[in-house]
């Protein structure tokens, strides 16, 4: 469906979970965060229910988050309720891979197309820094078990982090030479509690881009610019919210874990669906969808206006 502006709306992001087994500097605060109790989150099959009208209104794609939505039980019921709704072209998942050597098969045969898996560093050490208490040992089985369950072209997603992982570049790049993978830098966002922190640290992908001479332009994937290494297996992904913004080509909407539709992730206003059916439901989506708003105003020195955490809206 086409919201004011004329962009078709075809990508809803599901958080099924504010919880999360890592606590990643940027994304969670050290002293614990208030997570919703579980009454408040939305059950399968309000979620599938949801789910099902956005697709009637002309949702194809459908992105599982969380939080980490491998630590919501029956993860893979959902799975497969939402693979059902006829019409839905791909189900795909934001994972941080830790939890995915146990779980990469079946969420395979429970009918998940694709994954994402978050990986901003290659150090052992610097990732249990970063997450707090992550191991990367744990990470690489989950990517070789997605890769031996039969899951195609996954993208790994690295939040370029200025003075923590911006020397490790190259490795990532070269990490895209044997493996059909594809490594996507995204600019961190000033959201939630990295919103305070000092502007070095965020970098921009057109310095990536300097210091990858040998990056050559493939296409646009949504809202990732595509290059490749000539002759590497895999793809190398920029996406660069602050320094070009992508608003004008986004096509997607949120739905947070306890039924509140976001139209735009740097934007305050949500929608809550809870309780809401039939064509209550299908018109409150509808004006939702239509009044996404045009543009954000973020950049490093300006914070998002999301007015929640990352956990809480998935990415
Ligand atoms: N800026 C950019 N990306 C972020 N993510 C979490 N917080 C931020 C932020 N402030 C990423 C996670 C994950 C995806 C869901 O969003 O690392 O890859
Ligand atoms: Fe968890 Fe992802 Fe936040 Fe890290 S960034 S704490 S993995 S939700």
């Amino acid at each position: 469906m086409l919201d004011r502006y004329g962009r078709d709306i075809r990508y809803l992001r599901i958080s099924v979970t504010d919880r999360c087994n890592y606590r990643c500097r940027y994304c969670m605060p050290g002293d614990g965060v208030a997570l919703c109790s579980h009454q408040d989150i939305l059950s399968f099959e309000e979620i599938t229910a949801i789910a099902d009208a956005a697709v009637s209104l002309g949702i194809t794609k459908i992105r599982l988050t969380g939080g980490e939505p491998l630590v919501r039980r029956g993860i893979t019921d959902l799975c497969r309720m939402l693979k059902a709704i006829p019409n839905l072209s791909e189900l795909s998942m934001t994972t941080n891979g830790s939890l995915l050597s146990d779980k990469a098969k079946e969420l395979k045969a429970a009918g998940l197309d694709r994954l994402n898996i978050s990986l901003d560093t290659l150090d052992p050490g610097k990732f249990q820094q970063i997450t707090r208490v992550g191991t990367l040992s744990d990470v690489f089985a989950g990517i070789d078990a997605a890769e031996a369950a039969g899951f195609l072209r996954t993208k790994l997603n690295v939040v370029l982090i200025g003075g923590f992982n911006d020397d490790e570049i190259l490795d990532f790049v070269a990490l895209t030479e044997k493996r059909s993978l594809s490594v996507r830098f995204i600019e961190l966002m000033p959201i939630g509690v990295c919103q305070s922190w000092p502007k070095e640290r965020f970098v921009s992908t057109d310095a990536l881009l300097k210091a990858v001479p040998a990056l050559v332009p493939e296409r646009t994937d949504g809202v990732a610019t595509e290059y490749r290494v000539p002759g590497f297996a895999g793809t190398v992904g920029l996406i660069s919210p602050l320094s070009h913004a992508f608003c004008d080509r986004c096509n997607r909407i949120r739905l947070t874990a306890d039924g509140r539709l976001k139209p735009c992730l740097h934007a305050k206003d949500e929608i809550f669906l809870r309780g809401l059916s039939g064509d209550a439901l299908l018109e409150t989506m509808q004006k939702a969808i239509y009044c996404k708003p045009a543009a954000h105003r973020m950049d490093a020195l300006h914070p998002s206006s999301a007015g929640r955490n990352m956990f809480e809206i998935g990415g």
